[in-house]
């Protein structure tokens, strides 16, 4: 954490000198929202290797990058590549990205991502609003060194997810007749997927969906204020509820075939921003 104010301003001062440009929205593309960057029009892409202290991706041949343009009218910031703590970064690095887009004057967050289905209502291929997360079971990004030019020492979770949002979001289905679900996400820190035991349990403490990812960046956009969107692809049934084994392939599979209700979902909600 030591320079961390620095470190920020170096990694912007680099950003700002590429997109020239404050950016409407930043949009953290999850599983089965990949293809949103073929929609961003006069495209100027930033690979992580190049930007100063940015966190570098531990996937061999997943080279993540910044990609910055235009959507449906407005100037979006997409990461393409995020951050999981499962694959052994610091949380400092898996939030890192969010100071960033904070130094580069960005007040709004769409955060995505592929998730289980925990409540039994759901089916796999869908998308969830969410309302709420329960972050009981993640290490907390904040721990440490407070810093006030950030955000207070105890920051408010009580609306982590803006209702103004949810409420253009739930607008853009229904514009879109997409069916949306919405809900309550719990982080597991992964990268083993849950027991059945275990998703029982979420289920008990009010979960409809679980992940392994967004919490710790959701606290950490709080922290300093921004407002968050956060939308669940529910890419399979959380363990136990079906008489099957979980696998990546099906998270992959489904995330494949929702991306362009996703893509077209998003695209919309970020014209109404
Ligand atoms: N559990 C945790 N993370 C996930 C799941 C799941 O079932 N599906 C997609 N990401």
């Amino acid at each position: 954490m030591k320079d961390l104010m620095k470190r920020l301003e170096k990694t912007a001062e680099y950003v700002k000198d590429i997109i020239k440009a404050t950016p409407d929205v930043a949009i953290i593309l999850g599983s089965g929202l990949g293809n949103l960057a073929d929609s961003i029009e006069n495209k100027k892409e930033i690979p992580y290797k190049d930007i100063p202290h940015f966190p570098q991706t531990t996937v061999p041949g997943h080279d993540g990058k910044l990609i910055f343009g235009e959507l449906n009218g407005k100037k979006v910031l997409a990461m393409k590549g995020r951050f999981h703590y499962y694959e052994g970064n610091d949380m400092d690095a898996v939030v890192y990205p969010i100071r960033v887009f904070k130094a580069l004057g960005i007040d709004k967050l769409i955060v995505t991502n592929a998730a289980g289905g925990v409540n039994t209502g759901f089916t796999p291929g869908e998308l969830m609003i969410i309302t709420d997360h329960i972050s009981l079971f993640c290490e907390n990004p904040l721990r440490g060194e407070n810093y006030d030019e950030l955000g207070p020492r105890f920051p408010d979770m009580s609306c982590a997810y803006d209702k103004e949002l949810i409420n253009i979001a739930m607008d853009s289905a229904k514009a879109l007749g997409i069916d949306i679900k919405s809900g309550i996400y719990s982080y597991c820190k992964g990268p083993s997927f849950e027991t059945p035991a275990e998703i029982r349990a979420l289920r008990t403490l009010g979960a409809d969906a679980v992940g392994m990812s967004t919490v710790p960046e959701v606290i950490t956009a709080r922290h300093m204020k921004m407002k968050v969107l956060g939308i669940s692809c529910i890419t399979n049934m959380a363990a136990g509820i079906l008489d099957q084994p979980l696998n990546h392939e099906e998270v992959l599979e489904t995330g494949k075939q929702v991306e362009k209700k996703f893509v077209s979902l998003v695209s919309h909600i970020v014209s109404k921003l």
